[in-house]
């Protein structure tokens, strides 16, 4: 069974090259620039590879109740829409995918929007939305027969690939920047038996480096400049899309880092427009920290036809890029969709974590930047109270407790930092408090008298 349909299309220059010629660090040799999967039998009307809409919803959903395991993975169940291997018995599945769709009703009644959820990705098993790349990528990387794989990472994809390469039986090397990513992450791809190297230099800088090494031996790269990765992560779209009956949501928030995730539901958005599942695609927007805002600089002095690296700074340190890979894939995507690309504070970034805390969601700083952004739109008059919003919550609240302990604590943020928001702050706080151990104590604690 031969489950490969696809080919590589430069985003740069339009070459075409077939997977297996892919250079280690993906870039095209002509002009330099990254790829993109594409499926050339999708373009063909009535041709025998496209993919049948009303089929595929049927069969998507019939796969909820099936025994298959490839069925179990929220990824693999989409499998029409990425058939990126020879065969998908090579899948490596940890059941990835199917995360939920919360409602949040508390955030939605103080924004004034009728209907806003949070499409949560930290419900995956690694704890972050780079799972479900990484089934996909791990499951090349392993049917090529490579024996290592690597990235370079702020720490969800790390995480991610240490837990995917252990499942595959692979080896694999991780490079992050020392001191610069959460415990949470570090210890998970530990656990997970990664070699992993701490660079005394940023997330940009282990990329670059991890480039170089990549050419000088047989490592499989895992980062999102690898198209595979991305086929993966879009399939969110596709349970959005489901989860609505077809019917997309009005407007997509997404956290940007390295710029893949948002380029990557943009593709799949894109992707079920163009096959006829669903009939238009939700407004894209991409929210970044102020202190690691190269998209946002670029659209507003070059329109996104350039983008110029800054060194990055925030405490989100999941989305401390100065330098996003994937920055035109994500322009496009906002550009195509008609969505924003803004910036917010890290008061505003902590702010709107505990709020989402305090709703039962907990997620990772990088993660709230969607709503500090949702928050802007609505100010600035771009988002309507009938239109229906969909955040998306990149990684768990347990990759970062730290943060979430300071943020309660009161450490977190400096005075200059929290300036004009001090009593919106102190009404999310909600420190621990030492009490005796006698009922009388913890009763009177409960009241708010303690001591
Ligand atoms: N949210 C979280 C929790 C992340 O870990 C990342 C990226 C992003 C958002 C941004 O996504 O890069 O696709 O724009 N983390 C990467 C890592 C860079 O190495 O784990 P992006």
């Amino acid at each position: 069974m031969n489950d490969n349909l696809h080919q590589l299309r430069c985003f740069g220059c339009g070459a075409r090259i077939s997977g297996a010629e892919a250079q280690p660090d993906f870039r095209c040799v002509q002009c330099g620039d990254l790829f993109e999967v594409e499926y050339p039998g999708w373009g063909e009307r009535g041709g025998h590879d496209r993919p049948n809409p009303g089929a595929l919803r049927w069969l998507w959903r019939d796969r909820r109740c099936s025994s298959d395991a490839l069925d179990h993975s929220g990824v693999w169940r989409f499998r029409e829409l990425l058939p990126i291997l020879e065969n998908f018995d090579n899948a490596v599945t940890l059941f990835e995918g199917n995360t939920p769709l919360y409602q949040l009703k508390r955030a939605a009644k103080a924004l004034g929007i009728e209907q806003l959820f949070a499409k949560h990705q930290g419900m995956n098993p690694t704890g972050s939305f780079k799972d479900t790349g990484m089934t996909a990528a791990m499951s090349v990387a392993k049917e090529r027969g490579f024996e290592w794989v690597a990235c370079a990472s702020t720490g969800n994809t790390s995480a991610a690939m240490a837990a995917y390469a252990a499942r595959a039986g692979l080896k694999c090397l991780v490079l992050i920047p020392e001191g610069k990513i959460a415990w949470g992450k570090l210890s998970q791809a530990m656990d997970y038996g990664a070699v992993t190297c701490q660079l005394k230099a940023d997330f940009d800088g282990c990329l670059r480096l991890l480039t170089q090494i990549v050419k000088e031996e047989p490592i499989y790269l895992l980062n999102s400049v690898n198209p595979y990765r991305l086929e993966g992560q879009k399939t969110p779209a596709f349970e959005i899309a489901e989860a609505f009956d077809w019917s997309v949501p009005d407007h997509l928030i997404v956290p940007g880092g390295n710029l893949g995730n948002s380029s990557a539901l943009g593709k799949g958005f894109r992707e079920m427009h163009e096959l006829g599942l669903v009939t238009r695609m939700p407004k894209i927007s991409v929210i970044q920290a102020a202190g690691a805002n190269p998209l946002v600089r670029s659209f507003k002095e070059h329109q996104a036809a350039a983008l110029e690296p800054v060194e990055a700074h925030t405490r989100a340190t999941a989305i401390r890029i100065g330098n996003p890979a994937s920055w035109r894939k994500a322009a496009r995507a906002i550009q195509e969709s008609g969505g924003w690309c803004l910036d917010v504070t890290e008061a505003e970034i902590a702010i709107a974590k505990a709020e989402l805390g305090a709703e039962g969601l907990g997620c990772e700083p990088a993660s709230a930047v969607t709503l500090a952004g949702l928050k802007k739109l609505c100010v600035d008059g771009k988002i309507a109270s009938s239109e229906t919003v969909v955040l998306v919550l990149t990684g768990h609240t347990l990759k970062d407790a730290d943060y979430t302990i300071d943020f309660h604590r009161g450490t977190l943020l400096s005075e200059e930092e929290t300036a004009g928001q001090e009593t919106k702050i102190a009404g999310l706080r909600r420190d621990a408090v030492a009490v005796e151990a006698t009922s009388a104590a913890v009763l009177a604690a409960l009241k708010g008298r303690v001591g």
